[in-house]
C-alpha cells in the first residue's frame, strides 16, 4: 500500500483538524504500511505528542490492512498488534466522550471507505468505541456515492421489525430522517404505537408477529404488492426471558430463540429466495454484547444473539455475490424499556462499566444501522459492530 493512499482523506475536512482553540477534533493515522513490529513505534511517535490536544468528544481513527492478507508473518503480526493499541487508547480517552476505532481496509477497498470514515469521525458514532471495522474490496460500480450525504437513503425502501418502541422506533425515525421510506413492523398488540410511529416517520405499518408460521409469506407478499422490493431489512425485534438455566422454563427458551433468531432465518429465506432483496440490498440484524460474552441468566438470549452473529458470517459471502451486504450491531447497555426493567444495581452497573461511563441511547444504535444500510457502505459486509461505549462485558 502506498503511503499516500489516504492523502485525499487527510486533505479533506474529515482529516485531523484543529478547532479555534488549537485542539484537534480528530486524529487520523494510516498504519497500513507497518510491516514489522519494530515499526509499530510509528503509532507512539504520531499519537504521543498529540494526545493532550484531542478535544472533548474527539475522534481517533487508525487505518490498517487485513492481517491475513499481509505479506508474511511479520507484517501480519504487526497489523494485528495495532488492535491492542486502538482498544487501549479508547479506554484512555473515553471519559472525555472521545472514541478510538480501527478501520481495516482490504486491498482494493479504497474507493469504498468514505461512508465509514464519515460515520466514525462524526457525532453519529458517539456510542461506538474501540471497534475494528473491516472493509472489503468492491468494484467501483458497486459504490454508490449519495448526492446528499445527509440523506443517503433517499429513494430506498426500508423495513424494521419491532418498530413500535425502543430501539426499533429510533431506527425507523433515523432511516426515515435519512430519506428512506420505512415499513414499520410489530406485533398486533402494539398496533396503536406502531401506527403512531409509522405516521410520524411518513412510512407505513404492518401488524405481524414474526414468529407466526405464515409471517414470512405474509411479509413477502406485502412487500411485493406495496413496494415491489425492499432495499434495507432490519431485524430488530427481540425479547428477553431471563433466568439461570436451572430455573428456566422450556417456554422461555423457545420464545427467545424463535423471536430473536429462527424467525429472522425464515424471513431471510423468504426475502432472498423471493428475490425481494437484491443487488445493493442491506440486511442488518440486532445482536447484543451478551451474544459475544455470554451473560448470567441469559443462556437463551445469548444463544440467540450469538446465533445472529453466526448468521451474519454465514450469509456474508452469498450477499457479496449478490452485490448486497449483511451486518450486525451488538448493542451494550441502551436506555430502553428493556433495560428499565432491570434491577437498579445491575442497571447502574450497566451504565458505568464502559469506557464512556454512561449508557447509550436508542438513536446511537439507529445511527450505526443507518451507516450499515447506506448504499455507500457496500464494502462493509460480515461485520459485527458493537454499540456499547466499549463495555467491559466481552471486551
Ligand atoms: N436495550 C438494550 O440495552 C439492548 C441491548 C442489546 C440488544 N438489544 C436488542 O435490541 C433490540 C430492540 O430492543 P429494545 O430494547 O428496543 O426492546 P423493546 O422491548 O423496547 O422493543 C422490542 C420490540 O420488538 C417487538 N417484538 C417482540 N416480539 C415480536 C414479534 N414476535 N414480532 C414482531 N415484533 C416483536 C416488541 O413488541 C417491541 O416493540 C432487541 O433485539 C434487543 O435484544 C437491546
Amino acid at each position: 500500500m502506498t503511503p499516500d493512499r489516504y492523502q485525499s482523506i487527510a486533505n479533506s475536512p474529515l482529516g485531523a483538524s484543529v478547532d479555534g482553540r488549537g485542539e484537534f477534533a480528530a486524529l487520523v493515522f494510516d498504519a497500513s504500511g507497518i510491516d514489522d513490529s519494530a515499526r509499530l513505534r510509528a503509532l507512539y511517535d504520531f499519537f504521543h505528542p498529540l494526545m493532550r490536544s484531542l478535544r472533548r468528544s474527539g475522534r481517533v481513527l487508525v487505518l490498517a490492512g487485513v492481517p491475513e492478507a499481509a505479506g508474511g508473518p511479520r507484517a501480519a503480526t504487526a497489523q494485528r498488534a495495532i488492535e491492542g493499541f486502538v482498544r487501549s487508547v479508547a479506554k484512555e480517552i473515553g471519559r472525555n466522550g472521545s472514541t478510538a476505532q480501527l478501520v481495516r481496509a482490504a486491498e482494493g477497498a479504497e474507493g469504498a471507505m468514505e461512508s465509514t470514515l464519515r460515520f466514525l469521525l462524526s457525532a453519529r458514532s458517539a456510542f461506538v468505541d474501540g471497534q475494528a471495522v473491516r472493509i472489503e474490496a468492491v468494484g467501483s460500480e458497486d459504490v454508490a456515492v449519495p448526492e446528499d450525504w445527509d440523506r443517503p437513503l433517499a429513494g430506498r425502501i426500508a423495513a424494521v421489525t419491532g418498530a413500535a418502541r425502543g430501539i426499533g422506533e429510533a431506527i425507523a425515525e433515523t432511516l426515515a430522517g435519512q430519506g428512506a421510506e420505512v415499513l414499520c413492523i410489530d406485533v398486533p398488540a402494539a398496533g396503536e404505537d406502531l401506527s403512531e410511529v409509522a405516521n410520524r416517520v411518513g412510512g407505513t405499518s404492518l401488524a405481524l408477529d414474526i414468529t407466526d408460521a405464515r409471517a414470512p409469506d405474509r411479509l413477502a407478499e406485502h412487500i411485493r404488492q406495496r413496494h415491489g422490493r425492499v432495499d434495507v431489512f432490519v431485524h430488530n425485534a427481540g425479547i428477553t426471558r431471563d433466568k439461570t438455566l436451572a430455573r428456566m422454563a422450556p417456554e422461555a427458551w423457545d420464545a427467545v430463540l424463535d423471536v430473536n433468531l429462527s424467525s429472522q432465518e425464515r424471513i431471510d429465506d423468504a426475502l432472498l429466495g423471493g428475490g425481494l432483496l437484491g443487488a445493493g440490498g442491506r440486511l442488518v440484524s440486532v445482536s447484543s454484547v451478551s451474544g459475544i460474552a455470554g451473560n448470567r441468566g441469559q443462556s437463551n438470549y445469548a444463544t440467540s444473539k450469538a446465533g445472529v452473529i453466526g448468521m451474519v458470517a454465514a450469509l456474508a459471502p452469498a450477499m457479496r455475490e449478490r452485490g448486497a451486504t449483511v451486518n450486525a450491531v451488538a448493542p451494550g447497555f441502551i436506555e430502553t424499556a428493556m433495560t428499565a426493567a432491570m434491577p437498579v444495581a445491575a442497571r447502574e452497573a450497566g451504565r458505568r462499566t464502559s469506557s464512556l461511563v454512561q449508557g447509550g441511547q436508542p438513536v446511537d444504535v439507529a445511527e450505526t444501522i443507518a451507516w450499515l444500510a447506506s448504499p455507500a457502505s457496500s464494502g462493509v459486509n460480515g461485520n459485527v459492530v458493537r454499540v456499547c461505549g466499549q463495555a467491559l462485558i466481552g471486551a
